[in-house]
């Protein structure tokens, strides 16, 4: 666990410009000064990410909204009361100083204030707890988000203790999978939007601002975790309803083909295998370390069994389409080869 003369050496790193990986609840952060343009640079580089997508500031408990924002509607107030510090990024008006690093050129801002104590630690020493730390879950772009200070390590290698100024180390991150994000910045014409769901539920946010969030349409504000294609092993990845999975399994084994599977609840066949829990959130939890451990045993793919799909299973669901979004049809190519 990151200690007070860590974070504090995380702090000054910020504040010279220099890259700090540091824990959330959801998943880790690679984080830099949200007021300077080259710092935020430094991050893209890190991430091998275009820069022309925002990134989210992150600010601590009792930060000032309307230094980083320049219009607050009521809804915003009212779920930054109910859910701050906590996994919910919101999406508003920038203030005229933010960098275009920060908000990917257009005319928002993505704020978050995180419930990890280590991070609440940082904020509230970066600038006295006035800055901001804009930052993108710390993986290189398109990958699995890091869950671990360790996940971190595997991610950047070489680039920790150079380009990385520091990796704090929070242990695993509560909630597993990154913040729902809730737009606001369009509230007049479209209403509030939900951007990517999370661990806090459209209809928690409902029974806060008393209207249900849409689904994002064309003219929604860009996001890379909206990508059809993202948080994705380098192992192909599919998903297998519980009915197909021993059948299939079989088959694919038959070919000499070597499968790690990710289970819930059901016992399943020998082999590289990761058993998450049958609840959401204890699922979300284990996901990315999941991905990631199966990613590395060597399969040739990863078999998934297709969750619940109600509405508590949704950011779960939706973390999983979009990992398994580059391998469609590759049970049967694999069965024709
Ligand atoms: O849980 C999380 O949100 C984590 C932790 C580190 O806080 N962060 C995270 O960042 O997931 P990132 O960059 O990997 O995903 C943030 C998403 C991206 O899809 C980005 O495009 C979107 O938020 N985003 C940020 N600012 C935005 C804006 N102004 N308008 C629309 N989308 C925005
Ligand atoms: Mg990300």
């Amino acid at each position: 666990m990151a200690d007070q003369a860590a974070i504090a050496a995380a702090a000054a790193i910020l504040a010279q410009g220099g890259l700090v990986a540091f824990p959330t609840e959801t998943v880790y952060g690679l984080g830099a000064d949200a007021e300077d343009p080259a710092a935020v640079a430094r991050i893209y580089q890190a991430k091998g990410r275009p820069n022309d997508h925002p990134v989210i500031v992150h600010v601590a408990p009792g930060a000032k909204l309307d230094y980083w924002v320049s219009d607050i509607p009521a809804e915003a107030r009212q779920l930054v009361a109910a859910f701050w510090p906590g996994p919910l990024t919101l999406i508003l008006k920038r203030a005229s100083h933010i960098p275009d690093a920060v908000s990917g050129g257009q005319d928002t801002v993505g704020i978050r204030c995180p419930s990890h104590p280590v991070a609440v630690a940082l904020l509230s020493a970066f600038k006295g707890g006035q800055g901001g730390v804009a930052a993108p879950s710390a993986n290189k772009f398109g990958n699995v988000s890091p869950t671990t200070a360790q996940h971190v390590r595997d991610e950047f290698g070489d680039a920790v203790g150079g380009l990385i100024g520091a990796v704090l180390d929070g242990g695993a991150s509560a909630v597993g999978i990154e913040s729902t994000i809730l737009d606001l910045s369009r509230l007049a014409t479209h209403g509030p939007v939900l951007l990517r769901p999370g661990h806090i539920s459209a209809e928690q946010i409902a029974a806060v601002i008393g209207r249900l969030p849409g689904l994002p349409d064309q003219a929604a504000p860009r996001a890379s975790g909206t990508l059809e294609s993202h948080y994705a092993p380098r192992t192909p990845v599919t998903m297998l309803d519980h009915a197909e999975l021993a059948p299939t399994l079989t088959r694919l084994l038959d070919k000499g083909l070597r499968i790690a599977q990710i289970t819930y609840a059901q016992p399943v066949a020998d082999g590289p295998q990761q058993r998450l829990p049958a609840d959401p959130f204890g699922y979300a939890y284990g996901l990315y370390a999941a991905l990631r451990a199966m990613d590395q045993t060597g399969a040739d793919l990863i078999i998934v069994e297709t969750p619940p799909q109600d509405a508590a299973w949704l950011g779960v669901n939706d973390r999983l389409r979009r990992a398994v979004f580059g391998s469609s049809g590759i049970i049967e190519s694999y069965l024709r080869a």
